[in-house]
């Protein structure tokens, strides 16, 4: 832990909305009258039906409820778009910057509105109704974000599948949202290099558990030749010219669904994470304004893709509900070099950034020239999210491309959380490099240890929430006793992270990673369990182990540890099958680092794979790894070292 502390910049202090003291008092004010606190907060959404009841909450496993704004009724599509419609309709809502630097696209709050009505017209006309199923497989191109929008103003439930999910992973989606209707584009572009997208969804669309679809939308991206099938597949462009730009959003409870995302917990399959209306807006609005201080002039750009939560609510719902000019970048850091994202800033005056350490790290690693060719005058605050940030690369963010002006809001949060639960408020919390210091306003953390005994003062353990907040998950979907299972049984009464945290002398709290079968890849989250399943899948592996090693620019890489069927050689060529393998099956975000051949792994007298070995081997921590007498075989381990390290 980097003791050193970065007070507030002179210059943000000089302006800021909120200074140490506000913070303390609003913080304690918070929780001692949440309800009060969340009443307050929920005045800044447009509400159809104005609740009466705040919150109705319990964290007992047996007798679990989680309501927010209960009685409210609103729609998430009009607060984003139709207010905002009426004060500053040439505002732009969204800048799209695509993946080749000379093309770029500005959109005003009300052509933004006018598309969206337009579209969920689309959406109604191929029979999409209140509480239906949509899944999106896009890339980032405004299109996304106005089929989501789209999605919202009639009360389907979106769910953005990420575009480099293989034809597979997406597949098992479309089956467990059962969606009747698909979003795409016919290519992606990222780097100067396409995605096929339609082809692969045509190609999930062959797969068993996918006939609900009826529909697939295409957007017309590139100007490459795709499939049309015939009865089932319409272009975006053509079907949009047919209809008009009116459409009135619909009422929807404050509870009803408003989108499902998948993500990978530490067994079984990825869970489809459903988050509600009333609730999650809320705590997308509030957050976003003040862990960012928004004010109305910001260019704020988050890097995120929406195929994740951050894409959500911080590079739509968030932004867009406060009346925030948006910015959506196609491409990648590197394309056409590594002084694109100091280009971006310079060309739209950017004046906030959000983006993730294993960016900050790679641009880092190409030398500060990249980024000094750019000006950055109008950047005024930067934000981190995803995965821990190393203290190298956060001095490196906050000195060059900061310039030493701009607070760093490094923000813990997860996908079921909805938002942000633990981040600095600019202007009013000193930094420590790594730490995101402290919870937001409402937000209880605690650590515990092993037994759910809650630590007090400076410590470390297992980082729990003791109490609800708007935008929470709400359940599995189809799923709750998973939902049960997971976040609340480990700790009764608390909702487990599966997180572990630190906290120090001064309450700052520093993530330490998961405590969990979850590996964090680029800021990706990956179970261990499903990378394990695409390589037993193949017919030569008999089992595999696997497990995250630290790895320079992503954070963690993934290593796996191969036992081959017994007629099987080990060979290079092998090895690079298998990788292709994961790659194909899952996408390319789960390509194995690095395949170790384990003649066998280490496993207890109860047959339980012992991980924790695996992972220390891997890092090359051989001098510590622990007690091996509990294995059934304890040689095995030699054999692993001699395997992985041949020259040792
Ligand atoms: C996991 C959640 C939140 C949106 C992106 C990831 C890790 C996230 C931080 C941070 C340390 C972080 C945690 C968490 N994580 N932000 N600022 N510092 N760790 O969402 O895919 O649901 O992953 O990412 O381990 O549990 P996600």
């Amino acid at each position: 832990m980097s003791q050193q502390v970065y007070p507030v910049p002179d210059k943000f202090l000089k302006n800021a909305r909120t200074t140490a003291e506000d913070y303390a008092a609003k913080y304690q004010q918070s929780v001692t009258d949440n309800t009060q606190f969340w009443r307050e907060q929920a005045q800044s959404i447009d509400w159809i039906k104005p609740f009466t009841k705040v919150r109705d909450v319990s964290f007992d496993k047996d007798n679990f409820h989680v309501e927010w704004f209960g009685d409210g009724q609103l729609n998430v599509s009009a607060n984003c778009l139709d207010r905002h419609v009426a004060n500053h309709p040439d505002k732009p809502a969204i800048i799209w910057e695509g993946d080749h630097p000379y093309r770029h696209k500005i959109i005003s709050f009300r052509e933004l509105h006018q598309e969206v009505c337009r579209f969920a017209n689309v959406l109604k006309k191929q029979g999409v109704k209140k509480g239906d199923r949509v899944t999106l497989y896009m890339p980032m191109i405004p299109e996304a974000a106005i089929a989501m929008l789209a999605c919202t103003r009639i009360g389907a439930v979106h769910c953005v599948v990420f575009g480099g999910f293989s034809p597979d992973s997406l597949a098992s989606r479309i089956e467990d949202s059962q969606s009747s209707v698909v979003i795409t584009a016919n290519e992606g572009l990222r780097g100067g290099k396409t995605i096929p997208l339609k082809t692969n969804v045509d190609a999930a669309l062959q797969m068993p558990g996918t006939e609900g679809v009826t529909s697939v939308i295409t957007v017309y991206h590139t100007e490459h030749p795709t499939n049309m099938q015939q009865g089932r597949d319409i272009w975006y462009h053509e079907a949009i010219a047919e209809v008009n730009e009116h459409c009135p959003p619909e009422p929807m409870d404050a509870e009803a669904p408003l989108f499902i995302l998948y993500t990978s917990g530490s067994t079984g399959k990825p869970k489809g994470v459903l988050h509600t209306t009333g609730g999650y807006l809320v705590y997308a609005a509030t957050t976003f304004r003040e862990v960012f201080d928004i004010r109305d002039n910001d260019v704020y750009w988050c890097t995120a893709d929406v195929g994740w939560i951050t894409g959500h609510s911080y590079l739509l719902y968030g932004p867009l509900a406060n009346g925030t000019t948006t910015l959506m970048f196609e491409g990648v850091p590197q394309y056409p070099t590594w002084a694109r994202i100091g280009q971006i800033i310079d060309k739209h005056d950017v004046t906030i950034l959000y983006t993730a350490p294993t960016a900050i790290r790679s641009m880092m690693r190409e030398g500060d020239h990249y980024v000094r060719e750019s000006d950055r005058h109008s950047l005024r605050l930067l934000g981190s999210v995803g995965e821990p940030i190393n203290p190298e690369a956060w001095s490196w963010y906050y000195n060059v491309v900061g310039e030493g002006r701009c607070p760093i809001v490094d923000t813990w949060w997860q996908t079921e959380t909805g938002g942000i639960l633990i981040s600095p408020i600019p202007g009013a919390t000193p930094l420590k490099p790594g730490s995101a210091t402290k919870p937001f306003y409402g937000v209880q953390p605690a650590i515990v240890d092993g037994e759910g005994n809650i630590l007090e003062g400076e410590c470390e353990g297992n980082l729990v929430l003791i109490d609800s907040w708007p935008g929470q998950m709400r359940t599995v979907y189809g799923d709750h006793q998973r939902f049960i299972d997971t976040y609340f049984s480990t700790f009764n009464g608390m909702y487990f992270t599966g997180d572990g945290a630190k906290r120090d002398k001064d309450g700052y709290y520093w993530i330490t990673g998961r405590v969990d079968d979850v590996l964090n890849v680029s800021g990706h989250r990956l179970g261990t369990a499903e990378v394990e399943s695409a390589l037993v899948a193949h017919q030569s592996v008999a089992e595999s182990a696997v497990v995250g090693m630290p790895h320079e620019i992503k954070g963690q890489g993934i290593c796996a540890y191969v036992t081959l069927q017994a007629d099987v050689e080990p060979t290079e060529e092998l090895r690079k099958e298998l990788r292709d393998w994961v790659r194909s099956e899952i996408g390319p975000i789960a390509t194995p680092d690095a395949i170790h051949w384990a003649p066998a792994l280490p496993k207890t007298r109860s047959g339980k794979i012992m991980r924790r070995i695996l992972r220390k081997i891997a890092a090359n921590e051989l001098d510590t790894l622990g007690d091996t007498s509990t294995l059934a075989d304890p040689s095995v381990v030699e054999h692993l070292i001699v395997t992985v390290y041949p020259e040792r």
